[in-house]
């Protein structure tokens, strides 16, 4: 259930304050019948129009987000902790997070309300290539990177293989920052990873997935993404997708 002038706004019709107009004006039936009174609750399936048009379904709409620390992906928390939605205040649409990234990592994080969207991207066959810059306790050795490389068991399951560069090593604070590029995304893996090595991981920051890279964001800021970069992003997932499939 949501407010009238919430549901209007959603669906890319016009903004919430105009929609209060239109409803005041008596221009908006629900069901058949006008309602002018602000507060009124709609619920899913219940047929919205607008001077006798009914309102199309929620526009599709994709956003790139440099997620900054101190925030987390999921819509509300019972810890009354900042989401990623906060930084969204003036869009309209239902979005969410495409996949997650834990509360104190930054960067690539994809937002849509096309829900088949984020279901290819997230589905585990998707392939779709995300590097990370990884800061770990330790120097890190050969033997080390290689196992992670080739895979290794976190919870009885096999990680995919992955390819490590060692960036730097800070021989007197005893870290070393890598960049990491995994074809799959399960639950805080990079720190997974790492951990079963004995090594922390200080910092995690995504750089890209896919073909999309924070060039030009801030964190915190975001910018719609380019039909074009959707449409890559869609393709190389189901690239990979078939690929997988007929193997
Ligand atoms: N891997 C992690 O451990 N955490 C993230 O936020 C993303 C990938």
């Amino acid at each position: 259930m949501e407010r009238l002038q919430k549901a209007i706004a959603a669906s890319g019709y016009t903004s919430r304050r105009k929609a209060e107009d239109l409803i005041r004006q008596g221009r908006v039936k629900v069901n058949g019948e006008v309602v002018s009174e602000l507060g009124f609750k709609v619920k899913q399936g219940d047929l919205i129009m607008v001077d006798d048009k009914a309102l199309e379904g929620e526009n599709k709409v994709y956003y790139l987000f440099y997620k900054p620390q101190g925030c987390i992906c999921t819509l509300s928390d019972e810890l009354g902790r900042p989401t990623v939605i906060d930084y969204f205040n003036d869009v309209s649409e239902r979005i969410y997070p495409v996949g997650r990234l834990d509360y104190d990592t930054t960067g690539v994080l994809l937002m849509s309300n096309d829900g088949e969207f984020a279901n290819l991207m997230m589905h585990p066959s998707s392939h779709l290539e995300k590097v990370y810059e990884v800061t770990i306790t330790g120097l890190v050795t050969g033997e080390t990177l290689n196992k992670l490389e080739k895979g290794i068991y976190l919870e009885g399951v096999k990680t995919l293989p992955c390819k490590i560069r060692v960036v730097g090593k800070d021989v007197e604070h005893k870290t070393t920052m890598l960049m990491i590029k995994l074809v799959e995304g399960k639950n805080r893996q990079v720190k997974k990873m790492f951990e079963s090595m004995g090594h922390r991981v200080k910092r995690l920051h995504r750089i890209s997935v896919g073909n999309i890279q924070l060039k030009g964001l801030r964190p915190g800021e975001y910018r719609r993404l380019k039909p074009q970069e959707v449409k890559e992003l869609k393709n190389m997932a189901l690239a990979k997708k078939q690929n997988y499939h007929k193997k």
